[in-house]
Order: structure tokens, then C-alpha cells, then sequence
């Protein structure tokens, strides 16, 4: 019953709606541990994700439970939903402080971010005041509240072209576009602050951070009911092979992006991971967080980038999967007989990009286990569902 519950604890998700932060959400409701508050400005999301995500949550704890919810469980489903974009400080920093009278906000979940790698250099200010400047003005405003918890939204793209595949954690930063700098950018800036507010016991008041760097996130909910609905034409792999399936996008061929890579059939090479599976990665994360916890002494006790509390690990299944590979399984996951026109290579790409899970298996317990084929069953069994998203 809800007495014995401990309390909720405040989690603050940005880009709480898009297709990472609503599947992140959706397992964060799913523990009925934290009281989920949403901040998004719906440049690349729909605020229907989060009415959906909530939903869901509550007609499968109802399922679930073969008594009445506590009512605690049942307020757990429940999200606090803002919008606001993160450089209207002064709004972000109102949301902090309604919390104050409810136990401030425990930690925030960073995922909102601009992410096309191509767009980013066409309007690099654009991305630089979204990513960077955004972070640095939560930051502030996180210090401000004392909420001195962090899981930082990253990305295999922090690596460029990397030395050695599969990728580890140490390897070397070097952002290749306009958007993989600002995640280094702003890996770099968490790192400082978390040094800075580092005294040696590591006790309550240091900044703890993880960073984790995301491969190619795939697939959606089982049930349909939410998945991935960018604004405008997709432009990631799966998202489009989807949408040619069920007609939203008439393209008579998908191009692909060069096979002259140096590959088996000469396309890139990518780490596709299921969305509910990366979803999972955030919650053990932020378990981390919880100091004077094993696995918080764990994660932090041996942090390779800097002597504060700062982790990064990648989150990956460790295998790769060709362009063309992709299309054979979007081709048997929908039925649809895909044809395709190699073009020339796309500015950004890089040749192959695997994770090596080792370290986030090893510390956090983390695992991929959902296969291809069933990202590309959930994939498109959410946009047969919703050919038009959540419009
Ligand atoms: C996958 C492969 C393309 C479209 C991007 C961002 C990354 C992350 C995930 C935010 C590539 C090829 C694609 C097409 C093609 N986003 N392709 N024809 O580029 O690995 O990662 O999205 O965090 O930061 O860079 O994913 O799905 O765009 O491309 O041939 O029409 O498919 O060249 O090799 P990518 P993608």
C-alpha cells in the first residue's frame, strides 16, 4: 500500500516528447520510483507522445496489478508536461523552483538536442545555441537548485571516424559535423563543471554526470502506440524505409548514400539498437546516481575522462548492420519490394560506427538483447498504426 512507498523522486526529462525522451519516459513510469516532469519546446515533437506515453503506462500497471494500485503508483503515471525551450532561462529556471516545495528535482534526463548531421552545417549558430548554449543555461540553473544529478543524451558521433572498431569509451573525441561537435562540446563542458564541483569525499554536493553515447536507436513500443514522428520528411535510415512501406513518402527508389566504403557490400556500417533497450540504459543510469549505492561506487570509481565525477559509456549492441542489410530487413519486416539507386556518399558519413558494450555491461548491467527483426516488426508496426504520427 502507497504508506510503505517510498516517495516519488522529482526526474526532469528535456526533449521529454521526442522519439528518445518519449520511450525514456515510458520506462521511467514503468518503475512508479520517480514523478516524471517534461520540458519541451515541440520543434521535433508532438505533445501527443506524452498524453500516449502516460496512457499506456497506466492501463499496464492496471493490467499488472491484480489489485488496486496504490494511488502513488497511480499518480506515478502521471507526467508534468511544460512547454518550454531551454534558453528561456527564466522559464526553466520556474519549473526548478516549483519544485522546491516538493523536494526539488532529484536529477534531469538531457536529451533535447537538434540532431541532423547535415542540417547542422548549414546553420551552425542555430545548433550551437540550441545544444550548447541550452546546456550550459541548464547547467547553471541545475547548480542554482542544488540538483546535482545528470544523465547526458550522447552520441557515437563524439568518436568522428574512430581508430579502432569496435569503439571503447577512451577513444579519442573528435566531432566530425557541426552536431557531433556540439556533443563533444558539451560532453567537455559537463566534465569541467563536475571537476569543479568536486570536493575529494565525493560526498552529496558533487555534480555527478553520465554520458551516454547512443549508436543507431531503432524500432518502438510493441504495442504501436508510440513511436518515432519527426517533423517533416525523416532523414534517418529506418524512420524513411518506414515511411516508403506505408506511401507517406513517395519516393520511387531509396538512395543510398555511396557503397564505395571500405565494407563487405561497400555501405556504411551501423550499431542499431532497440529504443526500449537504450530506454532501459537511461533508468539503470540514473540508479547510478544514487550515491552511497554499489552501483554508484562502481560506475564512479574507476572514471577514465576526469578526476570528477563524470562517466561516459556507449550504448550499443556491439554488432554492425550494412545499409543494405537494413533494406533486406525493412524489405521483410513490411513486404514492401524496396528498390534502391546508389549516390554518392553524404558529407558526415563515416564508414563504420560499432560500439564495444563491454564497459556498460560490465559496470551498469546494461544488455541490448531485442534483435533486427524485432526493431523492424516494432518500427513498423507503429507506423502501420500511425502513418501520419501523432498529427
Ligand atoms: C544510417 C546509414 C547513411 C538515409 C544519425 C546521426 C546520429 C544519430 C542517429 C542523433 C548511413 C545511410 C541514410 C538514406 C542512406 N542521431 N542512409 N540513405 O547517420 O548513422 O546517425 O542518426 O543522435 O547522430 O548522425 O543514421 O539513419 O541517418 O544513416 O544510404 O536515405 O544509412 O549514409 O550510412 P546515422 P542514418
Amino acid at each position: 500500500n502507497s504508506n510503505s512507498q517510498e516517495p516519488l523522486k522529482n526526474v526532469l526529462v528535456t526533449g521529454g516528447a521526442g522519439y528518445i525522451g518519449s520511450h525514456v519516459i515510458y520506462t521511467l513510469l514503468r518503475t512508479h520510483k520517480y514523478k516524471v516532469i517534461s520540458i519541451d519546446n515541440y520543434h521535433n515533437s508532438f505533445p501527443a507522445a506524452l498524453t500516449r506515453v502516460s496512457e499506456l503506462a497506466l492501463t499496464e500497471l492496471k493490467a499488472a496489478s491484480d489489485s488496486q494500485p496504490s494511488a502513488q503508483d497511480i499518480d506515478s503515471t502521471a507526467i508534468d508536461v511544460h512547454e518550454c525551450d531551454l534558453n528561456a532561462a527564466s522559464a526553466v529556471r520556474s519549473i526548478f523552483s516549483s519544485y522546491s516545495s516538493k523536494g526539488g528535482i532529484w536529477g534531469v534526463i538531457h536529451i533535447a538536442a537538434y540532431k541532423a548531421v547535415g542540417e547542422s552545417s548549414e546553420i551552425p549558430l542555430t545548433y550551437y545555441a540550441n545544444n550548447v548554449a541550452a546546456t550550459i543555461s541548464l547547467l547553471q540553473t541545475m547548480q542554482e537548485f542544488g540538483c546535482m544529478r545528470l544523465i547526458y543524451s550522447s552520441s557515437a558521433t563524439v568518436y568522428g571516424v574512430p581508430p579502432d572498431i569496435p569503439i571503447k569509451e577512451e577513444t579519442r573525441r573528435e566531432g566530425d559535423s557541426v552536431y557531433g561537435r556540439t556533443k563533444v562540446m558539451c560532453e567537455l563542458i559537463i566534465q569541467d563543471f563536475c571537476d569543479s564541483v568536486m570536493n575529494d569525499s565525493g560526498s552529496k554536493t558533487s555534480f555527478q554526470a553520465i554520458s551516454l553515447r547512443y549508436f543507431n536507436p531503432a524500432g518502438a513500443h510493441p504495442s504501436g502506440y508510440i513511436g518515432e514522428h519527426p517533423r517533416g520528411r525523416p532523414e534517418n535510415l529506418l524512420p524513411l524505409l518506414a515511411h516508403m512501406a506505408v506511401g507517406t513518402v513517395t519516393d520511387p527508389v531509396l538512395k543510398v548514400f555511396g557503397n564505395d566504403y571500405p565494407t563487405p557490400d561497400g555501405t556504411c556500417i551501423r550499431d542499431y539498437l532497440h529504443i526500449l533497450d537504450l530506454a532501459a540504459g537511461h533508468v539503470v543510469a540514473l540508479q547510478a546516481l544514487e550515491e552511497g549505492s554499489e552501483l554508484n561506487a562502481k560506475v564512479f570509481a574507476s572514471s577514465i575522462q576526469s578526476q570528477g565525477r563524470f562517466k561516459a559509456y556507449n550504448l550499443g549492441k556491439g554488432h554492425g548492420m550494412s545499409v543494405m542489410q537494413i533494406v533486406d530487413a525493412m524489405r521483410k519486416a513490411t513486404g514492401h519490394d524496396y528498390k534502391t539507386e546508389v549516390i554518392g556518399r553524404r558529407r558526415g558519413d563515416v564508414p563504420e560506427l560499432i560500439a564495444d558494450p563491454a564497459l556498460a555491461r560490465a559496470e551498469l548491467g546494461f544488455d541490448a538483447p531485442r534483435d533486427l527483426e524485432t526493431m523492424c516488426r516494432d518500427l513498423w508496426n507503429w507506423q502501420v498504426k500511425n502513418p501520419t504520427g501523432y498529427e
